[in-house]
């Protein structure tokens, strides 16, 4: 996978995965791309570094996703999925569940 630019997401899609990827000072994060306010692409969204995390910020209205729980700091209750992800000397790899509504 050809790495985003610093502070950039990329797009992941593999089968019926639409995954955003962060690089960031402490490393690789991957949750799913689509904001689940009115489908947002995350990848295309802003990082910031707070004092609760770094946060995803969606490009359409704003909502904000914690980058390491998939947390919404915008609406309570709200989240998108995370994913592990391995980097190797190989490359990187995000691990993806069987299903994409696998828990
Ligand atoms: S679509 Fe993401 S905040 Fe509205």
């Amino acid at each position: 996978m050809p790495e985003p630019a610093a502070g950039a997401g990329r797009l992941l899609e593999c089968g019926e995965f639409r995954i955003a990827v962060f690089r960031t000072a402490d490393g690789w994060h991957a949750l799913d791309d689509t904001c689940p306010h009115r489908t947002g692409p995350l990848s295309e969204g802003t990082l910031d570094v707070t004092a609760r995390g770094t946060l995803v910020t969606c490009p359409f209205h704003g909502w904000q996703f914690d980058l390491v729980t998939g947390a919404c700091a915008t609406v309570r209750g709200k989240r998108v999925r995370t994913y592990p992800v391995r980097e190797d000397a190989t490359g990187v790899y995000v691990v993806l569940p069987d299903e994409p509504d696998d828990a």
